[in-house]
């Protein structure tokens, strides 16, 4: 494969992209958007995660909200975060040591999970779901590991709400088409979380939203 094959792959196939290190430096930078923040804060506050409970995050990437989530678990907690990316996870080991709970980071598929029925008392999946093919068998592969009563939390992004500035609505709407349809992502996906939990039989749904300028 050449340069010109893998460029632009994206989050879908982190390992066989040649721009690893700028997917990896462009999950910090987006760590420290202020809604990234704001929706990691309040999902937090909702997940009301206490001492003794098991975490799964599914997509964890560089595992850096998945360790903050953990300082809420205790000694006794655990969290699990599966990734399709050795790249991504080589990073979230090496960031995992200290951890107030164990941490286990592993690669994985979201599209089927190799963790055990209801076997979790909580999971989350954040910016994963606009990168693969089918979210919905994701997100009832998170049902799945949920124990009954058990808490989801869905962080995603609606690509068809993006307005760029750029001086040329032209050039603008162009980009913003080629954002949306590129790779055949399901880019709207932050609208539909609602939708994807409710028919995986999730109820009493709480939702938030935030916009990054
Ligand atoms: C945009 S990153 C988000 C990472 C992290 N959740 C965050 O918000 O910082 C998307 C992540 O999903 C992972 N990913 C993509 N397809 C996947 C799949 N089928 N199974 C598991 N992880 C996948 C990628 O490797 C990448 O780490």
């Amino acid at each position: 494969m050449s340069p010109r094959d893998t460029h632009g792959l994206g989050y879908q196939r982190v390992d066989d992209d040649q721009n690893v290190a700028v997917l990896i430096g462009t999950m910090d930078a987006t760590a420290r958007w202020d809604a990234t923040i704001e929706l990691r804060a309040w999902e937090r506050r909702h997940l009301c995660l206490v001492d003794g409970e098991r975490l799964l995050d599914v997509g964890c990437g560089l595992g850096e909200a998945a360790l903050t989530l953990a300082e809420d678990l205790g000694t006794m907690g655990e969290v699990v975060g599966i990734d399709a990316s050795t790249s991504m996870l080589r990073v979230a080991n090496e960031r995992a040591t200290g951890a107030v709970c164990p941490v286990r980071f592993s690669v994985g598929d979201a599209l089927a999970l190799d963790e055990p029925d209801r076997s979790f008392d909580a999971a989350r999946s954040e910016r994963t779901l606009q990168w693969l093919t089918d979210p919905q068998t994701a997100v009832d592969e998170l049902a799945r590991v949920l124990r009954p009563g058990g808490r989801i939390s869905l962080i995603d992004t609606d690509w068809s709400t993006l307005r760029l500035d750029v001086g040329d609505n032209m050039v603008a709407a162009r980009v913003r088409e080629t954002m949306c349809s590129e790779r055949d992502r399901p880019s709207n996906v932050g609208s539909r979380l609602g939708e994807l939990v409710r028919t995986a039989g999730f109820e009493a749904l709480q939702e938030a939203e935030a916009t990054q300028v």
